[in-house]
């Protein structure tokens, strides 16, 4: 029987223990790694939210499917204490009542499922999912019990995470999470700076509009990584950033991001920390494009890349400490929409899980042509340096 996931974000506008904290990093550098070699497009993930369900799981199952989960995220046997760090870090990281964060978790499971009872309930208590039955022999009537049941919970999310009839059919459980992400820049791009940029090839045109700011900003070039480096802060509690990782001219995203496995994002952080005392804080200018992404990713392939491949086998998924079925999940499928602006919100009000969702203009582009400065964006809560969001940005179209 299938599980289905979904994922699925909007922005608008972004200690625990640091050993579980770099366990997370490093996945979300490898996920966005693994996810960016199997496109032909630029992409957008938000790694922290694939981190927290599939951790929710991960102990849910036996055999060898417990191995790879427990190679892919390095855990270990002791769930106690894993579930205590996670929390831990779930506080730090999306739970700040000056800032407009919120992320929820939804299960909806078929009447006709047999699970073990203690197998929900730790869902529900230990990583925060929120539950209910459905019947699931009737898939309509399932999607909009579902969207009845998030809307009494979640005003917000029930906005922007529709589930569809076709998301239960053939399903014995949803597992979706919505995370939402509203910030405005401490130092705001001012929009009588921003102009157009164009793009031509032969006949073909294209343009983006340019946003402007030359501001006192956390900035380090690395030799060896062959990039720059910018923090631009979010919201006024110094705690999140947008960290733009500009490759060096010659060296493209995905050459950076394979040398960025190889170091820690805290390591960066707090090189450039270093380098904003001992130098102070120069002026820097920054030019970035006023972006509309939205990015719908199944990401099983990435996560089998990864190691992670038996969790999508029907005949090899074991989550015997779960159910009484056999389950092994179906897709995980996430949306995640970004948006830029001059004042630095980013907001989305789409109804993700449908396809009408994915196109953002009426014409199809003839080509896509490299951006003049390709870049890399993480969205990360400072202190644990934990990945909201990426994303990659190195080609835009020309009609
Ligand atoms: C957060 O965003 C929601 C949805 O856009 C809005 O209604 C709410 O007022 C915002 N809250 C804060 C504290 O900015
Ligand atoms: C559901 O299963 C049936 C029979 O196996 C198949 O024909 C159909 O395409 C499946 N639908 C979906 C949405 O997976
Ligand atoms: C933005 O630029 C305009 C025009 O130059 C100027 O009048 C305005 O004060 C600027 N706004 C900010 C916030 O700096
Ligand atoms: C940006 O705007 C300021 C104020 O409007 C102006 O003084 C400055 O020349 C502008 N810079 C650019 C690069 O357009
Ligand atoms: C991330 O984990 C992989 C696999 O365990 C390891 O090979 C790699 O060195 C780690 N990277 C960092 C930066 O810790």
């Amino acid at each position: 029987m299938r599980v289905i996931i979904f994922l699925i974000f909007f922005i608008s506008a972004s200690f625990g223990d640091l050993d579980f904290n770099s366990k997370t990093r490093n996945f979300s550098v490898e996920l966005f790694y693994h996810t960016l070699q199997g496109s032909d497009r630029d992409v957008a993930i938000s790694p922290y939210t694939v981190w927290s369900l599939l951790i929710s799981l991960a102990y849910e199952t036996t055999g060898r499917t417990w191995e790879q989960f427990s190679k892919v995220f390095l855990l270990t046997e002791d769930r106690s204490k894993i579930v205590e760090e996670f929390r831990k870090q779930r506080t730090s990281v999306v739970v700040n009542r000056a800032m407009n964060v919120s992320l929820t978790n939804f299960l909806f499971y078929d009447e006709q499922l047999n699970v073990h009872s203690d197998g929900i309930r730790r869902l529900e208590n230990d990583f925060n999912f929120i539950a209910t039955r459905l019947n699931f022999e009737a898939p309509q009537r399932a999607a909009d019990s579902a969207f009845e049941f998030m809307r009494s919970h979640h005003e917000v999310a029930s906005n922007i995470l529709r589930l569809k009839e076709e998301d239960f059919l053939n399903a014995t459980m949803v597992m979706s999470n919505c995370l939402s992400f509203i910030a405005a820049w401490s130092k705001p791009f001012n929009v009588s700076n921003s102009s157009r940029d164009y793009y031509r090839d032969g006949n073909a045109r294209g343009s983006e509009m340019m946003m402007y700011v030359k501001a006192q900003l956390q900035f380090w070039k690395s030799e060896s990584l062959h990039a720059s480096f910018t923090q631009l802060p979010l919201g006024d509690d110094g705690r999140y950033c947008m960290l733009l990782v500009r490759p060096d001219s010659g060296h493209d995203v995905g050459r950076v991001l394979e040398r960025l496995r190889e170091v820690s994002l805290l390591d960066i952080l707090n090189k450039m920390q270093e380098v904003a005392v001992s130098l102070g804080l120069g002026e820097v200018e920054v030019k970035l494009p006023r972006l509309a992404i939205n990015s719908r990713l199944i990401l099983n392939t990435p996560l089998s890349n990864m190691g992670l491949s038996d969790v999508f086998d029907q005949n090899f998924a074991d989550f015997n400490n779960f159910a009484e079925d056999k389950i092994y999940v179906g897709d995980i499928a996430q949306t995640v929409s970004v948006y830029i602006r001059e004042y630095g919100t980013i907001v989305s009000t789409t109804t993700p899980a449908s396809p009408a969702f994915i196109p953002l203009e009426g014409r199809t582009p003839i080509k896509q042509v490299p951006v003049r400065e390709p870049f890399i964006f993480f969205i990360m809560e400072k202190s644990t340096a934990t990945v909201l969001f990426g994303g990659s940005y190195s080609k835009i179209n020309v009609y």
